[in-house]
């Protein structure tokens, strides 16, 4: 009763806040097509996605985990003028999707989708002088979201938004002894993120369509 009551509110607020959306709906529809997993952010957090970036003016995104790019076109089109956007993603298929729903976007020229297990992309940012980013988007792996955040912070300058996907987990993140390494993961992330002096954080719970779960959300602070 209350997951579908969630789902009908999600409905709701996306007929409103998020109303037809062909480029949005050609994504999610090529994804599927594809066999890519029903994963990307819900349409009213991907339009979340899209007012924080705008908030703080971004210029220079990153997003880690890419999938069909759906939070991508979102955040890129929070992006100010003249910005640009690296997205990293380690499965190749998944990489070629996102490329072609990225193009019909319209933002072919402005995001660069980079194949790789992003423990070895994110150094080669570092040393291309990529850095600092205006806004990271922590959203592949749960398992090495620790070292994502730490590369963040690398990547980051004061000022900077982190923010994470899936830091709650059905509520399975109040177990220690849960063990599932994601939830693990998403379970030490959110300790280290509030442990962090180097950021003001909080996480909120999200329930509807794609369950429930959880963003974390950051500003670094100092360095
Ligand atoms: N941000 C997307 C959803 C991402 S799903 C959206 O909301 O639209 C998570 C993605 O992370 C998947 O495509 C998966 O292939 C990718 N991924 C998993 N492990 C990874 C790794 N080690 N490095 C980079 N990407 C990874
Ligand atoms: C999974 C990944 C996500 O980014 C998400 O939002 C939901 C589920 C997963 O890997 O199962
Ligand atoms: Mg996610």
């Amino acid at each position: 009763m209350t997951q579908q009551l969630w789902t009908s509110i999600d409905d709701y607020i996306t007929q409103l806040f998020v109303p037809f959306d062909p480029i949005m709906q050609e994504t999610l529809a090529a994804s599927e097509a594809a066999g890519l997993p029903s994963i990307s952010v819900a349409p009213n957090e991907g339009k979340l996605l899209m007012l924080f970036a705008q908030l703080c003016g971004a210029r220079n995104i990153l997003e880690i985990g890419t999938l069909g790019g759906y939070s991508t076109i979102w955040l890129a089109r929070g992006m100010a003028t003249g910005g640009s956007l690296i997205t990293l993603e380690a499965n190749p298929r998944h990489a070629e999707v996102a490329r072609l729903n990225i193009a019909r976007a319209g933002f072919a020229d402005r995001v660069e989708v980079r194949i790789g297990p992003a423990r070895d992309t994110l150094p080669q940012l570092a040393t291309e002088g990529r850095s600092p980013f205006d806004l990271i988007f922590i959203d592949a792996d749960k398992e090495n979201y620790a070292e994502y955040l730490a590369w963040a912070l690398k990547l980051a300058r004061p000022g900077t938004l982190i923010i994470a996907d899936n830091v709650i987990r059905e509520g399975k993140v109040l177990d220690p002894a849960d063990n599932d390494p994601r939830v693990q993961g998403a379970r030490r992330f959110n300790q280290l993120l509030a442990e962090e002096p180097c950021v003001k954080a909080t996480a909120i719970q999200t329930v509807g369509g794609k369950g429930h779960d959880g963003m974390a959300i950051a500003i670094v602070t100092a360095l």
